[in-house]
């Protein structure tokens, strides 16, 4: 019934259309290396920072600060752009479909809850069911490492990563340095200080990957358990600290993530403990330097993480980030559909 781009032998279709939905990681793993090897995602995809070339990241930065949401160009006009959510999300979610509707595509939103994913239907059927009714472009979101490359290589047209499990976020991670770009002049030589849940964190992988490829300088803080050494092979350079205090001396960005309490798996973070360590607050704000920005990806879990004091205080940038997000993924998403120049 489904046709693949390169006539995809259906007996390998249906094998991970058997495996897919309820694959472990290793079954997955070996499915996705299989199936990388066979063919190049289409043109426009943006499925992580790792492999953007930093050309392109400048390109869709210069491309996100010439788009005005408020005075947005046709771009896509009776384009079609399906965003799957196997995940929950607001921001992402939102911001795509706002985005896409200000260019004037057409957007249909296909949740696991609600669709045929919930018979069983596998990641690549889904897909080709999404490109059959007409879809020009798919923006996805999987808790699994990996489900947009897989779905890029079946299909013919481009393919968004709005978050891969533990992966990568490539969009929040350009617009946060769209952000970040609002309020310094360059991400060369910044201290950018991260602290939190970086062990679950796809923000925090996607940030270290683009920031460092720029010259900004990273630490990471937070216990051994969100914070493991092996972060530091992240990128290079890369520096990890158990104190805040340390993180935050010299910090021109401060960025704030979320204990990921559903991916903790068994691990036990007590809440006192981690307030008391690694909890953001105006006394400790005011360690790092005095024009420091304060940013969160969402959603944040006020009085944990932070309180409310720095989360609405004059540092913190993080609506400004939720803003951004409209014009980077406008941007995204006329690049995906060669509207990019
Ligand atoms: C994400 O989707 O990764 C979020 O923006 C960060 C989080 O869930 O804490």
């Amino acid at each position: 019934m489904f046709h693949g781009r390169r006539g995809k032998s259906s007996r390998l279709r249906l094998a991970l259309g058997s495996i897919l939905p309820s694959a472990g990681l290793a079954a997955y793993d070996a499915a996705f290396v299989f199936f990388c090897a066979m063919n190049q995602p289409a043109r426009g995809s943006l499925l992580d920072i790792e492999h953007l070339d930093s050309k392109e990241i400048l390109r869709l930065l210069k491309l996100a600060r010439g788009m005005n949401p408020r005075k947005p160009p046709p771009l896509l006009r009776h384009r079609r752009i399906a965003l799957l959510f196997y995940e929950a999300s607001t921001r992402t979610r939102s911001s795509f479909e706002i985005a896409a509707k200000a260019l004037g595509a057409v957007t249909t939103l296909v949740q696991s809850s609600g669709s045929s994913i919930e018979k069983g239907e596998s990641l690549i059927d889904t897909g080709y069911t999404l490109r059959a009714v007409g879809a020009d472009a798919i923006v996805i979101r999987h808790p699994a490492a990996g489900a947009p490359h897989l779905m890029a290589r079946h299909l013919d047209i481009p393919v968004i990563n709005a978050g891969d499990g533990m992966h990568e976020h490539p969009s929040q991670a350009l617009l946060d340095a769209f952000t970040i770009l609002r309020h310094k002049k360059t991400l060369e030589g910044l201290q950018v200080t991260i602290i939190g849940d970086i062990y679950h964190s796809r923000v925090a992988r996607s940030n270290c990957r683009l920031l460092s490829r720029f010259g900004a300088k990273i630490m990471l803080c937070g216990p051994p358990e969100l914070v493991p050494q092996v972060s530091a092979t992240l990128v290079p350079g890369l520096r990890i600290t158990r104190h805040i205090d340390e993180a935050l001396r010299g910090a021109d960005v401060i960025m704030l993530l979320r204990v990921q309490q559903e991916r903790l798996a068994g691990k036990k973070i007590h809440a006192r403990d981690y307030i008391a360590r690694y909890q953001m607050t105006a006394p400790r704000l005011k360690l790092a330097k005095r024009d420091a920005i304060v940013m969160h990806p969402g959603p944040i879990v006020r009085g944990l993480e932070v309180t409310s004091e720095v989360v609405d205080g004059s540092q913190s940038v993080i609506v400004d980030e939720v803003r951004n997000g409209v014009p980077t993924r406008m941007a995204i998403l006329a690049r995906a559909l060669g509207k990019g120049k």
